[in-house]
């Protein structure tokens, strides 16, 4: 890997993607044998900068940096001065004049992290920029389907539901379809992007189409903070007609993984069944985020 900074999966090469994959696959394989010391950001500081809510993402780049031997400092903006008004670059530079190394960001605004990247020299990774990217769970939901068949290529990958607002559906759209996965996308209406087939998806007119023969079928969570009224009629309605359940996973190839990103509405995108049944994969999602931002934090420090 050659770069400054992770923001997102649209301008990462395959051979980036694959490198990551195959270290957090090696990273995976430790922890799971209880190993959690090694020394690749040894001497180095890290700071988690979380301008949204989150426990997945901002926990597992703490473990992840901490696993690996850096110094972690988790910023809380409800505390910080963010909320005197500082600007996200005040906050960078300022964060820059104490020698960080690694500043991850989360923020409601789509390009906040690009911003930051431009205005800090420490390395900079997006854990979620508004509705544009969130590259490090596509590439853990990616090394959660390579561990699991071997191979991205050839793999069929159904999306299903709030399509427009997630970040997380437009980074697996970009890494999976880079690696020769295809991706079948269904929603209401009013939550599918334009022009998003223009990127490599396809879009289907039922949940049973999307899902016909998938390998993985992944809900998504449905983002009451970002939706705009009247875009469905109620969570009732949304799980009726767009969610997944017992009956739409029989489309599915038989053995079919489930995959959601979490936090799950329970009944909503998938059912209790599917989220707790045999080939559920959402815990193990969980194990996959640790180990793979561990691979990318390595990665890039290697730039150092
Ligand atoms: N999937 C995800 O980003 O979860 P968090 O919001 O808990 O980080």
């Amino acid at each position: 890997m050659n770069q400054k900074d992770i923001l997102g999966l649209y301008d990462m090469e395959a051979a980036v993607i694959d490198e990551i994959l195959t270290r957090g696959l090696a990273y995976k394989s430790e922890l799971k044998r209880g190993n959690k010391v090694f020394h690749a950001l040894s001497g180095k500081s890290m700071v988690t900068l979380f301008y949204e809510n989150s426990t997945r993402t901002r926990c597992s780049f703490e473990l992840a940096g901490k696993f690996l031997g850096a110094q972690v400092v988790n910023i809380s903006v409800a505390a910080s001065s963010v909320q005197k008004g500082e600007t996200l670059v005040d906050t960078g530079k300022t964060l820059d004049a104490m020698q960080n190394d690694v500043m991850v960001i989360r923020h409601p605004a789509s390009g906040a992290a690009r911003l930051l990247a431009k205005t800090v020299r420490a390395h900079v990774i997006n854990a979620g920029d508004g509705m544009n990217e969130h590259p490090s769970q596509a590439l853990l939901d990616m090394l959660t389907m390579r561990e699991h068949f071997g191979k991205i290529s050839g793999l069929k990958v159904a999306i299903l539901g709030d399509i427009y607002h997630s970040r997380v559906a437009k980074s697996n759209l970009y890494g999976l379809t880079k690696l020769g996965a295809q991706v079948t996308m269904f929603g209401p209406r009013t939550l599918i992007p334009a022009g998003i087939e223009k990127l490599g998806a396809k879009i289907c007119s039922s949940r049973e189409e999307a899902v016909d023969g998938a390998d993985v079928v992944m809900g998504l969570r449905i983002q009451l903070e970002r939706q705009k009224a009247g875009n469905f009629p109620s969570l009732g309605e949304f799980a009726k007609y767009y969610g997944a359940n017992e009956e739409v996973i029989k489309y599915a190839k038989p053995g079919a993984l489930i995959m959601h990103p979490g936090p799950v509405n329970r009944g909503v995108e998938l059912t209790s069944a599917l989220i707790d049944g045999d080939t559920s994969k959402i815990e193990d999602q969980v194990l996959s985020g640790v180990a793979v931002r561990m691979s990318m934090l390595a990665l890039l420090g290697k730039e150092d």
